[in-house]
């Protein structure tokens, strides 16, 4: 048997990236959080702390959890740049994988993908994407991975692959795929069973991140600040009452907090379905991806009432699509045993 080259999925949002792959017939996934600053960091204290400093032509940056002075990953530029070549291989490097040669499929937002006159694919932009993941950065004091081919597939839309093949629809059903992520909502159209997309639709100004600001700006007025990691904690856990005293020193403005974070989650709710109504008033399916799809859900099953339990959360919604793409795009196919999956945590250093 000739040894082939191993193949990573990677969904690099632009405030995660998930990173899905087959080993020992097992599908594994990490989510990295995208958290970089300019310069290095100096050694660590403790031994057992990895540093990772960078460097990309003559410009060095590190992984910084924590640091108010993190680089904006947020703008469409992020996508053909240096630091999306840094969350890629800062991610690769969270499997535990020995660095070596490997072949990525990887994601761009689907406006960018799709030109959204005809929804035809961009190979312009495609092309764009693939020659800077193919570009030489250094790790100091480490080895990276050689990135030797790169595929491009759209966000969002590949996501509820299989979820559609299993789904016995026929080639006139509509389904709508909602990816509300970090910073952006993206939306498409799918016919049949992938026979088409009809129609994409891309906004950059709603997002989690509306409940995180909001989340982190209580948290300071309880004089607790703290990280986007942090806030997005709290926001997840916040019926875990022993882990939201924990992260509110002043305990009396618990419930004050609480209350602000649900008011933001009906705020972000209400948007989408306020998008989602105006983008595709009655599609016959509505499947829900990205790391807020457990947020907005109450909102858009009632927005689309009538389809009942036509509205579906995609279990494990924030890492669907990097999981999704790594089982289309394996050559192991059906051998793969996916249940249960083993989700590599990532801490915050
Ligand atoms: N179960 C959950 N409940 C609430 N929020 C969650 C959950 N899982 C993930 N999130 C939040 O979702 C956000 C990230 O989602 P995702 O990884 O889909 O974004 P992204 O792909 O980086 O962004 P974008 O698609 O906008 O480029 C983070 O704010 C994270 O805290
Ligand atoms: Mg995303």
């Amino acid at each position: 048997m000739s040894i082939s080259t191993l193949k990573i999925a990677v969904d690099d949002g632009s405030t995660n990236v998930k990173v899905s792959w087959i080993a020992d017939n097992q599908l594994k996934t990490v989510i990295s959080p995208n958290s970089f600053r300019k310069d290095w960091k100096s050694a660590a204290l403790l031994r057992d702390k990895k540093v990772f400093n960078y460097e990309i032509g003559t410009t060095k940056y590190t992984y910084d959890a924590t640091s108010d002075k993190a680089l904006e990953t947020t703008h469409v530029d992020y996508q053909y740049g240096d630091l999306n070549l840094l969350a890629v291989h800062h991610a690769l490097m969270q499997t535990g994988i020995e660095p070596q040669p490997v072949k990525l499929v990887v994601t761009l937002p689907i406006t960018e993908f799709y030109n959204s006159e005809d929804c035809q694919r961009n190979e312009h932009k495609i092309e764009k994407k693939r020659n800077n993941l193919m570009r030489s950065i250094r790790l100091n004091k480490g080895e990276l991975f050689d990135i030797v081919d790169v595929e491009v597939m759209p966000e969002s839309l590949p996501a509820v692959m299989s979820t559609l093949m299993n789904s016995d629809c026929n080639e006139f059903t509509r389904s709508l795929v909602v990816d509300c992520g970090g910073t952006t909502l993206d939306m498409g159209i799918i016919v049949g069973e992938f026979d088409d997309v009809s129609a994409v639709y891309g906004n950059n100004e709603i997002g989690v991140s509306m409940v995180t600001d909001a989340a982190r700006k209580a948290l300071a007025a309880a004089d607790s600040d703290s990280s986007y990691l942090v806030s997005n904690e709290l926001i997840k856990r916040r019926h875990d009452l022993s882990f939201v005293k924990d992260v509110v020193n002043d305990e009396s403005q618990i419930e004050k907090i609480i209350n602000k974070i649900n008011t933001k989650i009906e705020e972000l709710g209400a948007s989408v379905a306020y998008e989602a109504k105006k983008f595709s008033k009655n599609p016959n399916r509505v499947y829900l991806v990205g790391g807020g799809a457990a947020l907005i859900y109450p909102a858009i099953a009632k927005a689309y009432e009538t389809l009942g339990d036509r509205v579906v959360l995609i279990h494990d919604s924030q890492s669907a699509l990097a999981r999704e793409l790594c089982m289309y795009h394996s050559d192991m196919g059906d051998a793969v045993d996916v249940a249960p999956e083993a989700l590599v945590g990532v801490g915050d250093e």
